[in-house]
């Protein structure tokens, strides 16, 4: 049995964007997901708990799967196992086993779909998890692409490589089209405020696109918002903290006039706001899920906690650890 756990993260800014091959700054965050993986003669045994389903297991062995019975939407289920499946295979691929079959344990304190990159997570761990179980350990530069190539396959060919290369290395990085770089960051305050709700990915990114196909404007924010992440890391110090906000209110717009944005992460946005935030932003593809939000003093955790739109607010120390192997 191996076991490996990854980050979360949010992003201080750039989402959406870089999948255009702007810069985007995301920063990995200390909830982690879990992933135990044991090599099985043949097919494939998930289960999952903490995953804000109520956990779930599905046996399935081949084409045959099926449906765990879980209070969570059927898209949201077999997006979390399509992107397991799709790690899976890209171990088996790393490892040479073609035919290797696995009993896989997923335990996360990543709320699933919620802009806190759970899935990249989830497939960061498992492949490394995986791969160990197959006596291969593969270095992080490739285990970032691989997990790269399974968001890909699942959100259909649109993703970036932010998530999951923030997902392997920890800490603060930077992405710009296919250069990946770890970024010296403070420690900044996050305050998170969760919703409850999810947002797909694979549709918002779609949507997006299609926006940026039909109209100038929307083209021109995505622009607008590199310029701005350009801006951004520039100022990534502890004493900046003003102009960060500012610029995460800023982003926070754009990504509204992308139609990305939700009246639930709206109300957490200003609820941080009016209580002191040096700035707030949704976080990740939006749609539902969670805001950002900078303040060292308790006021803005506060106001969240208070907010009806707001289903759990807590603060996430930048986590400077990236995957790494449980023993
Ligand atoms: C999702 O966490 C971030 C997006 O920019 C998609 C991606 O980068 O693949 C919306």
């Amino acid at each position: 049995m191996a076991t490996s756990t990854a980050p979360g993260k949010v992003y201080l800014f750039g989402e959406h964007a870089v999948v255009y091959g702007e810069p985007a700054v995301p920063c990995a965050v200390q909830r982690r997901a879990e992933v135990s993986v044991k090599e099985r003669s043949s097919g494939l045994r998930v289960q999952a708990g903490d995953l804000t389903l109520s956990g779930f297991a599905v046996e399935y062995d081949g084409a045959e799967l099926s449906r765990p019975d879980v209070d969570a939407p059927d898209a949201l289920v077999d997006a979390a196992l399509g992107y397991l499946n799709e790690a899976l295979a890209q171990a088996r691929d790393a490892a040479n086993a073609p035919r290797a079959g696995f009993d896989v344990v997923v335990n996360s304190d990543i709320p699933l779909g919620a802009g806190l990159g759970s899935s990249a997570a989830v497939t960061v761990a498992a492949i490394d998890a995986a791969t160990r179980s197959l006596g291969i350990e593969l270095d992080r530069t490739e285990l970032a692409e691989r997990a790269y190539q399974v968001e890909s396959a699942v959100q259909g060919g649109q993703a970036s490589r932010a998530d999951t290369f923030c997902s392997t290395m920890g800490g603060a990085v930077r992405v710009e089209g296919e250069d990946c770089q770890t970024i010296d960051a403070p420690d900044l305050p996050f305050v998170i405020g969760y919703d409850g709700n999810t947002g797909d990915t694979g549709a918002l990114v779609a949507d997006v696109r299609n926006l940026r196909n039909n109209y100038a404007f929307a083209a021109d924010t995505i622009s607008a918002i590199g310029d701005l992440v350009r801006r951004g890391e520039r100022r990534l110090t502890s004493d900046a903290q003003a102009e960060l906000g500012r610029l995460m209110n800023f982003n926070h717009g754009l990504l509204s006039a992308l139609g990305v944005s939700a009246r639930s992460l709206d109300a957490m946005v200003w609820a941080a706001r009016n209580a002191g935030a040096s700035g707030a932003k949704l976080t990740g593809a939006g749609g539902g899920g969670c805001v950002v939000a900078l303040d060292e003093t308790d006021e803005t955790l506060t106001a969240l906690n208070y907010t009806p739109e707001c289903e759990t607010a807590f603060r996430a120390a930048l986590d400077t650890v990236g995957v790494q192997e449980n023993s």
